[in-house]
């Protein structure tokens, strides 16, 4: 039987922590993995991701100013680059080596910026999750952030089980045969993959307005997460019996969940699509109907979330369309144990 929560952490991995756009000369202050941290952008375009706490008098550095490529405190006014390096200290030549803001480190990559908050010398940029498709010339897409307020697991539950979708999601994604249809589910190269074919199948409201389909469909899911939070959905439908995916749309709905708290999560969410490309209409009337289906989500979640509240200990209960989250939580806990086995 599942756990309700999941509240710990795998530290050695890349977090999204804001999308690249975010990251501006206003230095922006976000609590990830339970600790708060300060975001920002030089002017020689570095980014850095600093704790936001200042090592002298414990100010948050977030209240500060971006002065070139560092943020000065606005208290006492030290001075520290993306490194965490004091460069200054008002009225004194000496920089002590304790003068040392803690810093993470921040790649930018796939429109986003990802943060390792794991042992530093770990941090290989070719371990963070490849999006190629935000970057693509033959994609296009539509982005954003929600924040649920739930745990972490929860969410990676919902989007590994797309049996909701028929109940939540009636207006948007979801159709009667959805919840209907039988799924595969299995690991598969350190993930978890679940894969669902519907042939023969009613268009949802979105597929009927994106793919312009007038009969029925064979439409498919597959997802596949890779712990702690990579989750990627290949959906995509054509013409029911045509096999021809020139026909038909295909999209990749994508989602890294990075934990706030162990009550709340950032879903970093973009939708890549290889049609209609470079059409600003339709990347907003998807961001819209996104925005919709996981605030719908959402309602259940936070709700989700209360009643694990009021009521802890207690444990799910696990259907036969559960079998991709049981999965994806075994495969979550060892990689937690891993983790813990060999921190450093
Ligand atoms: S607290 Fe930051 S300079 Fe004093
Ligand atoms: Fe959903």
């Amino acid at each position: 039987m599942t756990e309700q929560m999941v509240t710990e952490y795998v530290r050695n991995a890349w977090y999204a922590a804001a999308w690249a756009e975010e990251l501006t000369d206003q230095p922006l202050p976000r609590t990830l993995l339970g600790e708060n941290v300060v975001l920002f952008r030089g002017a020689s375009g570095v980014i850095g991701a600093l704790e936001d706490i200042c090592p002298h008098r414990m100010a948050p550095l977030s209240l500060g100013v971006v002065e070139g490529d560092n943020l000065r405190c606005g208290y006492h006014g030290l001075l520290f680059d993306c490194a965490g390096k004091c460069q200054e200290i008002p009225g004194q030549v000496n920089i002590p080596p304790k003068a040392h803001a803690r810093h993470f480190p921040l790649v930018e990559r796939w429109q986003l910026a990802w943060i390792w908050m794991g042992e530093p010398d770990r941090a290989d940029p070719e371990l963070i999750p490849n999006w190629f498709w935000l970057d693509h010339p033959d994609w296009d897409d539509s982005h954003g952030t929600i924040k649920y307020d739930c745990n972490y697991a929860l969410i990676v539950d919902n989007l590994i089980d797309l049996s909701h979708t028929t109940f939540t999601h009636k207006g948007t994604i979801g159709t009667e045969d959805v919840a209907k249809t039988p799924i595969l589910s299995e690991r598969r190269n350190g993930a978890v993959y679940v894969e669902r074919v519907m042939t023969q199948t009613e268009p949802s409201p979105f597929y009927k307005k994106a793919g312009g389909f007038t009969g029925k469909v064979d439409r498919w899911q597959k997802i596949t997460y890779a712990p702690p939070g990579d989750m990627v959905i290949d959906a995509g439908a054509v013409p029911a019996g045509s096999n021809d995916p020139n026909q038909g749309i295909d999209t990749r709905i994508i989602g890294y969940l990075t934990p706030e708290t162990d009550t709340t999560v950032f879903h970093f969410w973009a939708f890549a699509r290889d049609f209609a490309l470079g059409d600003d209409t339709v990347t907003s009337m998807i961001a819209d109907q996104i925005e919709i289906t996981f605030n719908e989500d959402k309602a259940l979640l936070d709700g989700q979330q209360r009643n694990i509240d009021a009521t802890p200990g207690r444990k799910l209960l696990d259907n036969n369309a559960d079998a991709g989250v049981v999965l994806c939580r075994k495969l979550l806990d060892e990689r937690l144990a891993a983790d813990q086995a060999d921190p450093a």
